[in-house]
């Protein structure tokens, strides 16, 4: 099939993404739209998110298409997030993205949102070969993957209980700071004493590849409780370390598991610059991410994504959204299957 632009909707958190994508020159256009409401909350409201998408979603598509100098007519194919996500969120986005593929009678394609992060450093020019492994760190999931090429995703390790960005988001919350709290317990951080507090390095000494970060929540509100608002930066900085120091452990561990010798970082906190600076320093030349831009939710590694997942695109004129849809339930991708390529072929 022959995909020139594609419109990728993002629409499963708090987050309303758009972006056009073409094989021959990158990412075209792109709008990221953060919704400000759910700060006061401490949380993502989800009424409130789909609400906000069905404000904004519209106009960013007209502004995108513009700044693409597109028209709808344009557009070869609509990917959109189908999961996982918030339900009511996912379906603002997915019901767009089917009611323009279906006006526009070309195929809309429903993407997986990790696959999105996952597949999301390829877009860089630096683009790692498959295989390697990817650490994927977002607000909702922290997981190791084995990817041996695009669409074979096989489960090496997953958190028990909080994910990275949700333990980022919930010691801001102890610390007083806003949302999200990856930022902000960073930013704070750098005004630390990384050492001065002792923070368990959860899991490091249990073999295997899965991930705990709820102790160390627990840890930072017993810290909270007995120290003062003096002392916030020493335990913003003991505690990103520590997240930092685990997921180190854990990617080298995985690459001598695997035998690969590349690895990715994708997901909201693969943004954190601690993170990446330990990962490279562990892993000299061996690990690649995204710009921070693509880090967070985008619309961008939507259509990317659903460029590589073309071939599966339905015109059928169906609304189907998966609010949990596991990674490793991803069928292989027909249009790639069997090459290794770098994503910007034609096929
Ligand atoms: O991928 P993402 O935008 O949304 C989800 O799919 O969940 O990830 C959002 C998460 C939030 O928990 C946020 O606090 C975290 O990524 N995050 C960070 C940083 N930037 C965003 N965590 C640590 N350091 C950062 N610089
Ligand atoms: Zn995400």
């Amino acid at each position: 099939m022959f995909v020139q632009n594609i419109l990728g909707i993002e629409t499963s958190c708090d987050e309303t993404g758009v972006a056009v994508y073409n094989p021959e020159r990158g990412i075209v256009a792109e709008l990221v739209y953060t919704q400000a409401d759910h700060a006061a909350y401490g949380g993502v409201v989800p009424e409130l998110a789909s609400r906000d998408h069905v404000r904004k979603l519209p106009g960013m598509i007209r502004e995108v298409l513009d700044r693409a100098e597109l028209q709808a007519g344009d557009l070869d194919a609509v990917a959109y997030t189908a999961g996982p996500g918030l339900a009511g969120a996912l379906l603002v986005g997915a019901s767009t993205a089917v009611a323009l593929a279906t006006a526009a009678d070309i195929p809309a394609i429903a993407v997986h949102h990790m696959e999105g992060h996952l597949l999301s450093p390829l877009l860089e020019d630096n683009a790692p070969e498959f295989p390697f492994v990817a650490l994927l760190v977002s607000g909702g999931h922290s997981m190791l993957v084995e990817v041996t090429r695009p669409g074979h995703y096989q489960l090496l390790g997953e958190t028990l209980d909080d994910a990275a960005g949700e333990a980022f988001d919930k010691t801001a919350r102890l610390l007083g700071l806003g949302f999200p709290g990856g930022p902000e317990v960073a930013r704070l951080a750098e005004q630390g004493d990384r050492e001065r507090f002792d923070f368990p390095r959860p899991m490091v000494n249990r073999p295997g590849l899965d991930f705990s970060f709820s102790g160390l929540k627990t840890h930072t509100r017993e810290l909270v409780a007995r120290q003062s608002p003096d002392d916030y930066a020493d335990i913003a900085a003991g505690f990103e370390q520590a997240v930092v120091d685990t997921l180190v452990i854990k990617c080298k561990r995985a690459l001598k598991q695997t035998r690969l010798e590349r690895l990715i970082i994708a997901g909201g906190v693969s943004a954190n610059r601690r993170l990446r600076a330990a990962l490279d320093q562990a892993l000299p030349g061996q690990v690649y991410y995204p710009r921070l831009s693509l880090c967070t939710d985008n619309g961008a590694m939507i259509a990317y994504a659903g460029w590589y997942r073309r071939s599966e695109g339905t015109t059928d004129g169906k609304v189907a959204v998966r609010p949990r849809w596991p990674l490793d339930q991803l069928l292989p991708m027909a249009s790639v299957d069997g090459q290794t390529g770098d994503g910007k072929r034609e096929t």
